[in-house]
């Protein structure tokens, strides 16, 4: 099977460097812009009556995978699927960042973690009746070597 994906927006953040870009979104502060294409405006009726957004993204700057990473947390090798290394066979990201305000077609964000420029794929309600667990275990974050 194959699917072809079409971007539905792009974000925009301050960061152009890799290695300068926060790790995950509830590691950042940084404030990013959304811009969604005109065409898809209509879609984020009533958005801006949510504190939180899931959004979904291409790693459009990551080519290849490697099925063993060392996550940037620690220093042992791990299967890529229990990671969120962006080198991954299908190259799709997810950061759930909080909406500051809706500008017409533009949601301006904190806690991006993303390239500027970032192709975006979806965007989703963030609702801790479908998204919070509390009994949870978490692998090899909770033996990590870095913080
Ligand atoms: C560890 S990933 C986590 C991203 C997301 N929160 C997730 O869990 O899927 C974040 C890192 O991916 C890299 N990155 C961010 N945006 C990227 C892009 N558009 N293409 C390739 N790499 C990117 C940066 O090195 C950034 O620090």
């Amino acid at each position: 099977m194959e699917f072809v994906l079409h971007p539905i927006g792009i974000i925009h953040s301050p960061f152009t460097e890799k290695e300068q870009t926060p790790i995950q979104a509830s590691r950042s502060q940084a404030i990013g812009l959304v811009e969604l294409y005109p065409e898809f405006a209509e879609g984020l009726k009533d958005i801006e009556d949510l504190s939180h957004i899931h959004l979904l993204y291409i790693f459009h700057e990551s080519s290849g995978y490697k099925l063993h990473v060392k996550p940037f947390l620690d220093d042992r090798e791990h299967g890529i699927f229990a990671t969120r290394y962006p080198y991954r066979p299908n190259p799709i990201g997810i950061s759930t960042v909080r909406l500051v305000s809706r500008q017409g077609n533009a949601l301006i964000i904190e806690g991006v973690d993303v390239l500027d420029g970032t192709p975006l794929l979806d965007i989703k309600p963030y609702v801790p009746d479908f998204d919070l667990r509390t009994d949870v275990r978490t692998g090899w974050y909770e033996t990590r070597s870095k913080e």
